[in-house]
């Protein structure tokens, strides 16, 4: 019997739909990719989750300023948001959208769990609330603004069940104990330890100010906040209730910015030990993607969108800037000028120009063949010589030794940057050993016939090496280079344990080298990126021809299969996402996208909300009907 592979659950936070992800949310998603793929190099069996949190308040007013139903408009934003990671060849596993049916009676689950528990009680809360950021501003007072987007707070009194945290202070801090590196990186450790040190107030879970989001069951009109709701996201990709036999659950480790890492670090483990479930073994909060010293965010409209450089430079490009330019942990300016920076000097420079000066000289002198070295491959010659040294710094490369500079063990430590970094001494290794050895003037004499098949079969494997170790970061111009090396089955699909030195094999036929990273012209580059940036996104509408979400998803989802993207479940979702097909349920209240009449509207809420000038500001959203 095959022995089962270990398993390795990661995930990125689930966005907001009511905005567009910009690079910001692109480098969260494409660092859980990375080590996605380069767990699966390692033989883990991966689950990589993603998704959308698409309930709350702001939903509900995007949605009507759109004139289209919250259900009508999730849909469509969850569309855009798996499109842009097909587009960036995102590899993710599961998509899960918090308006799915089995979220929901997960978090309705979990729920009852707490409240079995006794960790559960109802009470009434007023306080400063920030509608953008979905939360209550702690000690702020009336016509004070958000602290976080600077925006005014509203205040609200309103029912509500509340959290025990307060009962978990001493188990979280023991937890912290046990666990030194359960919250990375250290500062963020630090951080959390004496928010809990200081004493934890206990948490309102449910709101009836919000008529958008999952039903409190039989306690109507209580629905859950969208912290509680939104976590929980990560357990009901993998299975909810049935966690246990999907085999994923408990998550390896949860990626997130670090501005929502004590929701990750306090909440959530609080509300999983409540629910005597398992917790995540890792919470790892990265930077923040700066533009000009300042947080990207939708808020601050400083967003740069990445279809802009996927178009003009590549998928790669992005990846590789992105990993490169920011030390994982800390925060990170964009700029386009660094962008074609890195991306002339060390992609079309450096990679790419030394991928195709190896090809065609392979192409030249061995009639498209890769030499035959016995020296090449075994590397007869003593200690010292330049040939030994370029294997030797192939297998430091490929190491786990970071003293050694192993990019293996800098792609454990999340360290991505030292990653590339040590991957790129491999290749100005290479480069200098070309200019030394010359192979072009070895060439001139058929004695050194010998001498130049071994430059080149080292050159070759070098690169071969290259292509297996950065494929993680830069998936599509990698397996172009296996390709072009002669190599068949997908790189991904490679094993890293198994990259050993001279195992290129002599005689392969290669491909004509084809150009990897085409050189740019800063100004054009950049003029042409801001001018598609610049254009006006589509806005979210209803639609003209009354085309359904459904199949729109359903469009994208045969663009994804199309674009090798492997989301689970896009069929699943709209049947899930469409109450007439399940039979014997009801419809979501308004919905119109099977045709047939719409639930009445959700009666009374009871609440009393005011906003800063003491309006009274309940209106009347549409909300769906979960199972009870
Ligand atoms: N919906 C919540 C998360 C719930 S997780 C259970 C949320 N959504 S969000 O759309 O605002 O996404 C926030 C996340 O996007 C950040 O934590 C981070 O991963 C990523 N980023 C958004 N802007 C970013 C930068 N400017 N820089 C780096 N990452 C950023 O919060």
């Amino acid at each position: 019997m095959a022995a089962t592979r270990p398993k390795y659950y990661l995930t990125t936070p689930i966005y907001y739909t009511n905005g567009l992800p910009h690079i910001g949310h692109t480098y969260s998603t494409i660092v859980c990719d990375t080590v996605r793929r380069y767990k699966r190099m390692c033989g883990y069996d991966v689950v990589m989750t993603t998704g959308t949190d698409e309930h709350g308040v702001n939903v509900e007013r995007a949605a009507r300023k759109a004139g289209i139903s919250e259900t009508e408009f999730v849909s469509k934003m969850a569309v855009e948001w798996r499109r842009t990671w097909d587009e960036l060849g995102i590899q993710g596993d599961e998509f899960i959208r918090t308006t799915d049916v089995n979220h929901a009676r997960t978090v309705q689950w979990l729920f009852k769990l707490c409240r079995d528990n006794g960790y559960v009680y109802k009470g009434h809360y007023t306080g400063q609330y920030c509608i953008h950021d979905n939360a209550f501003v702690s000690d702020a007072k009336p016509g004070d603004p958000c602290p976080d987007c600077g925006r005014p707070t509203e205040t609200v009194t309103e029912e509500n069940y509340f959290f025990k945290l307060s009962a978990f202070q001493k188990s979280l801090l023991d937890f912290y104990a046990k666990n030194p590196n359960f919250i990375q990186p250290d500062t963020r450790r630090n951080e959390v330890l004496s928010f809990v040190e200081g004493g934890l107030k206990d948490l309102s879970i449910t709101r009836t100010s919000i008529r958008w989001g999952i039903p409190v069951p039989g306690e109507e009109p209580h629905v859950f906040y969208v912290w509680f709701d939104a976590l929980t996201a990560y357990l009901s990709a993998v299975g909810g209730p049935d966690y246990e036999s999907r085999r994923f659950w408990p998550a390896d480790v949860h990626l997130v910015g670090k501005e929502i890492i004590r929701f990750h670090a306090v909440y959530w483990p609080a509300f999983l030990m409540a629910a005597m479930l398992p917790l995540p073994k890792q919470i790892w909060a990265h930077g923040w993607l700066l533009m000009d010293s300042t947080k990207m965010s939708k808020s601050l409209g400083n967003v740069v969108r990445p279809k802009p450089i996927v178009d003009v430079l590549g998928m790669d490009a992005l990846r590789y800037f992105l990993l490169r330019e920011v030390v994982f942990g800390q925060d990170g300016n964009f700029s386009y000028d660094a962008l074609i920076q890195r991306y002339n000097a060390d992609l079309a420079n450096g990679l790419g120009n030394l991928a195709s000066r190896v090809l065609t000289m392979i192409e030249k002198y061995f009639d498209g063949k890769i030499p035959n070295s016995l020296s090449g491959v075994r590397l007869l010659e003593g200690e010292g010589n330049p040939d030994r040294g370029i294997k030797e710094t192939a297998q430091f490369v490929a190491g786990e030794d970071v003293r050694l500079a192993g990019a293996r063990g800098y792609l454990v430590k999340f360290d991505f940057s030292r990653a590339l970094e040590a991957i790129w001494t491999l290749i100005s290794a290479v480069d200098a050993y070309l200019t030394t050895m010359q192979p072009w003037v070895l060439a001139e004499d058929e004695s050194k016939r010998e001498r130049l098949a071994t430059v080149l079969y080292i050159s070759a494997e070098a690169l071969r090496f290259v292509a297996v170790l950065a494929h993680p970061v830069l998936p599509d111009s990698t397996s172009k280079l296996w390709r072009q090396l002669g190599q068949t089955g997908p790189l991904g699909g490679q094993s890293i344990d198994a990259l050993r030195w001279g195992h290129l094999k002599p005689g392969t036929k290669i491909a004509k080298a084809e150009t990897l990273f085409p050189r740019v012209e800063k100004a054009e580059a950049i003029g042409r990126m801001e001018a598609m940036e610049s254009e006006p996104q589509k806005p979210v509408t209803a639609p003209a021809t009354g085309a359904s979400s459904g199949a729109a998803a359903a469009q994208s989802g045969q663009a994804a299969q199309a674009d090798g993207g492997y989301w689970h479940g896009s069929a699943a979702d709209r049947r899930r996402h469409c109450p007439a097909v399940r039979p014997g349920q009801t419809h979501w209240a308004q919905s119109n996208r099977c045709g047939q009449s719409a639930a009445p509207k959700a009666a009374g809420r009871g609440i009393k909300r005011h906003d800063r000038r003491g309006r009274c500001g309940s209106g009347g959203t549409s909300r769906p009907r979960w199972l009870s």
